[in-house]
């Protein structure tokens, strides 16, 4: 005999089904080709999904897809990278910011290659044990690399889900809602691609600005769709401003073209990176003489004109740059680098000193933020 099942909890289900698999067939023909992507019927590499996944964490697929590719060129595995002194690491992430990645990066590498078998874990759970890793990147390793059902929901996913769902809450406060009605639609087969199927749909038809509802799958169940406000999701709470603050830089060169660089602490703030000397930063610039006292030297500093602006994610800060040329290098802190385009140098320190010597043409290939949003 045959059941035929009615009731509002099956048809629920089977359109949430409907949905997963839509969005997957939508994926099938639409996907990104990205460097870090499997191809179709290729196994996945974890040690590829897990840098990828760190370094799209707070930069755009476009500025990663370089270092991606420069990554692992130098270092094809995990063993490879726990191998690495820190300070490679370090210089090769340069530029796309939020250092503190690069350093739990390594790290972790070397926990999975000296104390996991050059293994990574397989679970999200498992995995959110390693430095650097939270929710968001564990349930992406854990899908995209493993099959695992699990949810990978950054902010691209969080929009496709606010809008599907026409969710009116702000973020961040969303965030748990969004998290369960994501995870409601997560397939028992193909999790990751359907974790990449989200991100995919979240960065062209379901974009933040220009949604376009006429090539999105989803667009016949879309409720925001259907109430014509999907530009307007998802809601955001205001963040608060952010403070300015202000100082110094001193940019020496010697007569071969090498800067004076410093390490900073390797706590805090682009920990353990390179940077010309810099004053401390606090409401105002110094007067140019006690921007003076500042200096890591006694010469014929020249204040330059203009000021170097770069935005850090809880204040701002402006720089003034003072510059000056050595014929014989002065005996203090730092080291003389000459080349600039591979030391470990953020990119607010790359416009620092490009700021001092903008006469003699570009001294960086790019010096451009990577952040997202
Ligand atoms: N953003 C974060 N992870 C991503 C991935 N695997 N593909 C594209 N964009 C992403």
């Amino acid at each position: 005999m045959v059941h035929i099942m009615h009731g509002t909890h099956t048809a629920k289900q089977s359109l949430r089904g409907d949905r997963t698999q839509r969005l997957l067939a939508w994926y099938d023909i639409h996907r990104r080709d990205l460097p870090w992507r499997a191809k179709p019927g290729e196994a996945a590499d974890p040690y590829r999904v897990w840098l990828s996944e760190i370094m799209l964490q707070q930069t755009t697929v476009q500025a990663v897809a370089a270092y991606y590719r420069k990554f692992i060129t130098r270092w094809p595995t995990v063993k490879a990278l726990a191998a690495a002194p820190l300070d490679d690491v370090l210089a090769a992430w340069a530029g796309l910011g939020y250092y503190a990645r690069a350093r739990n990066l390594h790290k972790a590498a070397k926990i999975v290659a000296e104390e996991l078998g050059g293994r990574f874990p397989s679970t999200a759970e498992e995995l959110r044990k390693l430095p650097g890793i939270g929710a968001y990147t564990s349930g992406a390793i854990a899908a995209i690399a493993f099959g695992a059902s699990e949810a990978a929901m950054d902010a691209n996913a969080e929009r496709v889900i606010a809008r599907l769902f026409a969710v009116e809450e702000a973020l961040p406060g969303a965030k748990p809602k969004l998290l369960s009605l994501g995870k409601s639609l997560v397939p028992e087969r193909r999790a990751g691609d359907f974790a990449q199927a989200l991100m995919d749909l979240g960065s062209g038809p379901c974009s933040v600005k220009r949604p376009s509802c006429g090539s999105c799958p989803w667009a016949d169940d879309c409720q925001a769709y259907k109430r014509g406000i999907v530009e307007r999701l998802p809601l955001k709470a205001p963040k608060p401003a952010r403070p300015l603050l202000r100082g110094a830089a001193f940019v020496a060169r010697d007569s071969a073209g090498a800067v004076l660089l410093v390490k900073r602490p390797e706590k805090g703030l682009l920990g353990s990176m390179l940077q010309p000397p810099l004053g401390p930063w606090s409401e105002n610039f110094p007067a140019a003489q006690d921007a003076l006292g500042q200096a890591p030297f006694h010469a014929g500093w020249k204040k330059r004109a203009g000021i170097v602006r770069h935005g850090f994610t809880h204040f701002e800060l402006e720089i003034e740059v003072y510059a000056t040329e050595v014929a014989k290098r002065p005996r203090v802190e730092g080291t003389w680098t000459l080349d600039l385009e591979n030391a470990a140098l953020p990119t607010i320190m790359r416009k620092i000193v490009a700021h001092a010597y903008d006469d003699n043409g570009p001294l960086f290939r790019q010096a451009k933020s990577a952040r997202k949003r």
